[in-house]
């Protein structure tokens, strides 16, 4: 049985945590206050940082800064590099540690890791949120002047339009990810070429002219960057110089179509409505 004096001295072991932030895109202007201080607070924090000097930048805030990055490899599986980023976070929490995963732009978007990481943690009784952040799809409407609300705005991983078949409207906006790597069915490469952005066009070209002006865009992920926005062809594609870290966008190729039956549909309900208010 405890006396009082044993149960004071024993420490009671602290329960881990994790908390996934997003460090945003831009260094130094979009790490909200709250994603700083689960930073600050942590006991230790592992980093997926789309820049080195952003990951300085990280170390100033904290001690100890794991880098994730070390575990990507040309020939190695994404999916093993991701599952390995879960085991390094989760080894922590089940140690009783405030971990704190940082990731650039949302931790949230595109980002397998940081959905898992929260998923296991809960699952075994640990605290775990996830914390939005600045991505790279939120620049993208500030520096292109898009409004997703205005026709509508569809987001792709770019293989997944070619391993399956998706519905495209192309009165709405378009924007495809991972364009830098479509097709990659190994998940091992950081780079596809013409002849996969090609496919990718063949593809696109069902619903858009090849003429189609597409944009190429990369958000300015330091201060002193400007973004970059490339308008293009959609048949020039695949010559394009793209990089891993640009986001293809697609206006819309076609004006909306009225649906003329719904909208005799609403008028119906909206003459009741009246008729049942007089
Ligand atoms: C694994 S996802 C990570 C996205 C990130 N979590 C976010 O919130 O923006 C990588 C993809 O994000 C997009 N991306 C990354 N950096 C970008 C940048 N600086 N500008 C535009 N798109 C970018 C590209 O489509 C790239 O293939």
């Amino acid at each position: 049985m405890n006396t009082p004096s044993s149960h004071f001295s024993e420490p009671i072991p602290r329960r881990g945590s994790l908390a996934c932030v997003g460090m945003g895109m831009t260094l130094g202007s979009h790490l909200t206050p709250l994603a700083h201080s689960y930073i600050v607070q942590a006991d230790v924090v592992f980093a997926a940082l789309s820049d080195a000097v952003v990951e300085a930048w990280l170390r100033r805030m904290h001690g100890d800064v794991r880098s994730l990055q070390p575990y990507y490899r040309e020939g190695k599986s994404r999916m093993r590099t991701y599952r390995q980023w879960v085991d390094l976070m989760l080894d922590e929490v089940r140690a009783g540690k405030r971990v704190c995963g940082v990731f650039y732009g949302h931790p949230g978007i595109f980002a397998w890791s940081p959905h898992k990481a929260i998923e296991k943690a809960r699952d075994e009784g640990f605290e775990a949120r996830m914390e939005p952040g600045i991505s790279a799809e939120d620049c993208l409407y500030a520096d292109l002047g898009i409004d997703p609300g205005r026709y509508g705005c569809q987001h792709f991983e770019a293989s997944q339009l070619l391993f399956y078949e998706r519905r495209l409207d192309p009165s709405a906006y378009l924007v495809l990810w991972q364009v830098g790597v479509v097709g990659d069915r190994s998940l091992a490469r950081f780079a596809t070429g013409p002849a996969y952005r090609q496919v990718l066009v063949d593809v696109l070209a069902q619903d858009y002219p090849l003429d189609h002006e597409i944009i190429v865009y990369r958000g300015a992920t330091l201060p002193i960057q400007t973004p970059g926005v490339r308008r293009i062809r959609l048949r020039d594609l695949p010559g394009d110089p793209l990089t891993a870290v640009e986001t293809v966008v697609l206006p819309p190729a076609v004006a909306l179509k009225p649906n003329p039956a719904i909208q005799e549909r609403l008028a119906a309900i909206d003459a009741l409505e009246a008729d049942a208010g007089r």
